[in-house]
């Protein structure tokens, strides 16, 4: 009789400097060189507290920087195409990589590397609705095999208000971005911005990237990052990572990428 064999993940986040990681792709050689990382000039970072529009991003940079062109997002997986500052697949891809490189960060600012603030890179911190992000979390730990299990909804909101889940906690993410002295090279947009006029929101991210889009390219660009188009896309829905990683059956990734409220801006 065959017998099952369950494969249970290791669930104990790595403590680094204070801030909780998820031990799947957060080792010491990861955060080592994370800390080393030679930032170019050309370089663009999204920034984000998780579940605030990461994938998204991973997503809408590498078209506008590259005017439109559909490969990247079409042959290759959103994690080695816009890799994690922070995550194990950097080393491995950052020679393919071609400039300007767009990459993704869940660091908050005083994490980043020195060789980012010596140098001319500019970054994009996308902010969501926390009461959003609350909900999206609580999903999504459900469904990451490498997240300790949430708990009843209650459970995971005090975590979530203590700050007692990766990353930290959501006020000092925002903060530590907000209080910057990045000057013009950052800008900040919201989730909420990106969802009720995508076409708007991509014209002000190409505008900030010295990129001058036609209207027909922000279509085609829009087109191919709206949630519906990114659930089909199998670089991009997690489709490719097994089960006991991420189980789309518990919940899916692109689950509803829906809003609470649409006047979520930034003052
Ligand atoms: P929900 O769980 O509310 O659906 P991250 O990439 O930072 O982990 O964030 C994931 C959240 O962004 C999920 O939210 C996901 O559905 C949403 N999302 C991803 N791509 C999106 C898109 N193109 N449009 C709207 N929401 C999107």
């Amino acid at each position: 009789m065959p017998r099952q064999v369950t494969i249970m993940l290791s669930v104990q986040y790595v403590n680094y400097r204070d801030l909780l990681l998820p031990p799947i792709a957060h080792t010491k050689e990861s955060l080592e060189f994370a800390e080393n990382f030679s930032v170019e000039d050309t370089d663009v970072f999204a920034v984000t507290y998780p579940k605030s529009g990461t994938v998204w991003m991973q997503e809408i940079l590498p078209l506008i920087l590259n005017d439109g062109d559909l490969t990247q997002i079409q042959t290759i997986p959103n994690w080695d195409r816009t890799p994690w500052l922070e995550e194990t697949r950097l080393a491995v891809v950052v020679d393919q990589l071609k400039s300007p490189r767009a990459l993704v960060t869940h660091f908050p600012y005083h994490f980043m590397p020195a060789s980012f603030h010596q140098s001319k890179a500019k970054a994009i911190y996308v902010m969501r609705n926390p009461k959003d992000v609350i909900v999206s979390s609580y999903y999504f730990h459900q469904m990451a095999g490498f997240l300790e299990d949430p708990g009843t909804f209650d459970e995971f909101l005090d975590k979530f208000l203590d700050g007692n889940l990766v990353f930290g906690k959501w006020t000092d993410h925002v903060k530590s971005w907000k209080h910057n002295n990045l000057g013009d090279r950052i800008m900040f947009i919201t989730y909420e911005e990106m969802k009720e006029d995508l076409p708007a929101a991509l014209r002000r991210i190409s505008s900030f990237l010295g990129k001058n889009l036609s209207d027909e390219t922000i279509h085609t660009i829009a087109e191919h990052c709206s949630f519906n188009a990114m659930k089909d896309n199998p670089m991009s829905n997690f489709s490719l990572v097994p089960k006991i990683y991420m189980d789309s059956d518990k919940s899916p990734f692109f689950r509803k990428g829906k809003y609470f409220t649409s006047s979520f801006t930034f003052v």
